[in-house]
């Protein structure tokens, strides 16, 4: 991996930052590989910053996330950047800015009519004027009140994150992007796929054990990753519905096809795990608890596919009713997310996306013995 240029410092610190560097993947040696249990930051630490910050990659590494995640789109002129939606009025205040009120429309995407303003039709320097704001702002108040202060941060600027983090903390830290709308920014020629293998590999990224998982909810596009990098590969799954890729030419196939075994060996011939929804892995019962563990984890194995489930939240409205802490009815109070997390961890998942990776860690440590 490229590292950040070490400043000029006395030798015997030149010395220990070398191996610092080493230990992360800088000079000539390979980067530590990643444990095999990830704390995955999802989005961030999206329950303490607004998502897809800079202060919320930084937050979830300084609490203990393994690796931190982008979601990404593409701006006007080709740059990758990290919001979850290509429409970014949920969260930004590009609504709030006169200058880009004539952008607002609405646009087919996915097969969803959605109004408001989107990535592709700004550049990044335009995008740069923008400032994040809490998507959830009922649940999560705290967050809000760092509303407009961040900016929208680049692939590139994540990447760099990474790394600057591994050299500071001397943990290896991984990213996890992602390509949000694939197929609809292949229609309007922005397609994702190159464009991120490109700077992956550009930053150092290579081979089978590069702290870098790509993903994606559509096929079609991760096969095509394939074609171009050795890099691992994450098919994600929904718990409904079908991939859009499919829906688009007309294959009929489901995620919950994808999700048997005979499927999770077709995704083995493209991909190096599966990320899905949590409910996948398992279920609510009828009190909303959680229920019995499916096959798809034993399936998956079965396969040689690592399984990362999202999202693991500490907030209340989403958590198992039986792990719900307080008012029970409330929309900010926490429960014992921990607790969810220790149940999936003995039930074999490989790690976990969780928007408060400070609970991830504590679940992650307990369960793996170290406190
Ligand atoms: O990528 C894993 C998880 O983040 C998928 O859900 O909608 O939060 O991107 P989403
Ligand atoms: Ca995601």
């Amino acid at each position: 991996m490229n590292l950040p240029q070490l400043p000029q410092l006395p030798t015997a610190i030149m010395l220990s930052a070398t191996l610092i560097l080493s230990a992360c993947g800088g000079g000539n040696s390979e980067p530590l590989p990643l444990p095999s249990k990830l704390v995955i930051g999802h989005r961030g630490a999206s329950a303490l910053r607004p998502e897809h910050t800079i202060a919320a990659y930084t937050k979830a590494i300084e609490i203990g996330a393994d690796v931190i995640e982008p979601d990404l789109v593409s701006t006007k002129d080709g740059v990758l950047v990290a919001r979850h939606e290509n429409e970014i009025s949920g969260t930004t205040n590009v609504a709030d800015k006169a200058e880009f009120a004539s952008r607002k429309t609405t646009k087919k995407i996915d097969g969803i009519s959605v109004s408001g303003w989107f990535t592709e039709d700004f550049t990044l320097a335009e995008i740069k004027t923008l400032r994040a704001k809490e998507r959830i702002p009922a649940n999560r108040p705290e967050n809000a009140k760092f509303d407009g202060q961040f900016e929208i941060p680049t692939l590139q600027e994540v990447i760099d994150l990474a790394k600057t983090k591994s050299y500071e903390t001397g943990r290896t830290i991984g990213i996890y992007p992602e390509t949000k709308h694939p197929s609809y920014f292949k229609s309007i020629n922005l397609p994702l796929e190159k464009r991120l293998v490109d700077m992956l590999h550009a930053n150092g990224y290579r081979g089978k054990s590069a702290p870098v998982f790509i993903q994606s909810f559509e096929v079609s596009n991760l096969k095509e990753i394939r074609k171009l990098t050795e890099l691992p590969i994450v098919q994600l799954l929904s718990a409904a519905g079908q991939p859009e890729d499919f829906r688009l030419t007309g294959n009929p196939r489901s995620y919950a096809d994808i999700a048997t075994a005979a499927g999770l060996l077709e995704v083995a011939t493209y991909a190096n795990g599966v990320g899905p929804s949590k409910d996948m892995v398992i279920p609510r019962n009828a009190e909303n608890n959680l229920g019995t563990p499916t096959n798809l984890i034993r399936d998956a194995h079965a396969a040689k596919l690592v399984v990362h489930p999202y999202t693991f939240r500490p907030e209340n409205p989403f958590l198992p009713a039986n792990l719900r802490k307080g008012n029970i009815a409330s929309l900010t109070e926490r429960g014992d997310l921990a607790a969810e997390l220790k149940i999936f961890l003995n039930a074999g998942v490989d790690g976990f996306f969780t928007d408060d990776p400070s609970v991830g860690r504590t679940a992650m440590d307990s369960y793996l013995g170290k406190k």
